[in-house]
């Protein structure tokens, strides 16, 4: 799709979101096109999978979504900000919903947007050589997920309003695969979940508190694919290896 008719997009699904939520705080219905789009009013935990629509995702309450299946098809038509209108994908994640080991990165880049799938370019290769040679665990065992679900144009840097819409879903994934240990990939996801605004030299090699689970900051992938050098692997490793004795 050309850029100009993908902003056009973005703006107009803005556009209706508002408009939208302002009928809804008036006390108004919903516009109904069809009857699919009558809002049925159900509540969202008892939401199935296969049944949602994009007006329920506008306004749902994330937290108190009760699996990852409704989750996952809530980003896949989650229209809140205008990434949901410029991506070919969204990005879930992926991996074991019981994991014990949750990899957090920034955002979806071209690749992951291709396939829909996270980590699966260069530094997504480095990463699961991280984790299968370094660590001696299987992808599929750990899971691997982004603080945003849909890939900002040209890469740039997440917006805030772009995190405050998106975070919700990683939060409640979070919550719902209750990891022992999460590991932060870089500046910006351990920025985000600590909630500071340190560099990741400064907080990499030490575990932080998240509600009650370890977080461990450390280089994003693609990070050390630009500075590939001796030390910084090295810290990398360390890292990992605190990680392991954690999870032991
Ligand atoms: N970089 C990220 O932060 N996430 C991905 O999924 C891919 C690259």
């Amino acid at each position: 799709m050309k850029d100009e008719i993908r902003e056009e997009l973005a703006g107009l699904t803005q556009n209706v979101g508002k408009y939208l939520r302002q009928k809804k705080e008036n006390g108004e219905k919903w516009i109904a096109s069809s009857a699919k789009d009558i809002d049925n009013g159900r509540k969202v935990s008892e939401y199935k999978s296969g049944s949602l629509f994009e007006s329920e995702v506008l306004d749902a309450d994330i937290s108190s979504v009760k699996n990852l299946g409704v989750l996952k098809e809530m980003v896949e038509k989650c229209r809140k900000c205008p990434l949901g209108s410029l991506r070919n994908n969204s990005v879930f994640g992926e991996g074991n919903y019981s994991a014990d080991l949750m990899f957090v990165g920034e955002a979806p880049g071209k690749d992951e947007d291709k396939q829909g799938r996270p980590f699966v370019g260069r530094a997504g290769k480095l990463l699961t050589e991280i984790i299968s040679k370094g660590m001696d665990m299987r992808r599929e065992n750990v899971f691997i997920a982004n603080i945003l679900k849909c890939r900002p144009p040209e890469n740039r840097n997440p917006m805030p309003d772009e995190i405050e819409c998106c975070e919700p879903y990683l939060i409640r994934q979070i919550e719902l695969i209750k990891p022992k240990v999460i590991c932060t990939l870089g500046n910006f996801a351990s920025r985000t979940l600590i909630g500071v605004k340190d560099g990741i030299t400064k907080l990499r090699g030490t575990f932080f508190d998240y509600h009650g689970i370890k977080l461990m900051p450390t280089f994003h992938p693609a990070y050390l694919l630009r500075n590939y050098s001796k030390q910084n692997r090295i810290y990398v490793w360390e890292d990992m290896k605190k990680i392991l004795k954690e999870l032991k």
